[in-house]
């Protein structure tokens, strides 16, 4: 069966998180399939938010291999500890990047990323079994509010 989401875009972020939380929740209770969930994740996010690109990248053989997204073409792999998506995997910590040009070692996917944010999620065994990453065409455009959002919307998928 076919669901929406109703975000008011003019909301305080904080706003449009908890109504996303709630939202995301009951959507993603409906399906068990990973990568069916990520998918849906990134189109509602992108709605809500408007990022440049979201989307995800998921643990396999020892690299971070491209997952489901919206937004521009993307590099498909990403070694451990490369970029700052392989520095999350690696630390197993959120990663907030206020400007890409200063992260050493940033993988440029798009000329137009500006600011990122990735965060990690792990399994029962405190493995990463991928990452959720996020870029957008503005400096400094993640903050903590995000980080603590993103990190309790990880857990959904
Ligand atoms: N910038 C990321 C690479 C992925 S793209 O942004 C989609 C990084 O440095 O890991």
């Amino acid at each position: 069966m076919a669901q929406s989401i109703h975000i008011d875009t003019h909301l305080p972020k904080t706003e449009i998180y908890k109504s996303l939380y709630t939202q995301i929740k009951a959507l993603l209770a409906t399906e068990t399939d990973t990568i069916a969930n990520m998918a849906n994740f990134c189109a509602v996010y992108k709605d809500a938010f408007k990022p440049l690109w979201v989307g995800f990248y998921l643990v396999k053989n020892n690299q971070l291999v491209l997952g489901p997204f919206q937004g521009p073409l993307a590099c498909t792999r990403i070694n451990f500890g490369k970029g700052v998506c392989g520095t999350a995997w690696q630390q197993k910590k959120s990663m907030l990047v206020p400007n890409v040009d200063e992260f050493p070692g940033h993988i440029a996917c798009s000329s137009l990323s500006k600011s990122e944010i990735v965060v990690p999620a792990t399994n029962n065994k405190h493995k990463v079994t991928f990452v959720l990453d996020i870029d957008s065409e503005n400096l400094n455009h993640f903050d903590q509010t995000d980080q603590i959002w993103l990190e309790k919307l990880v857990k959904l998928i």
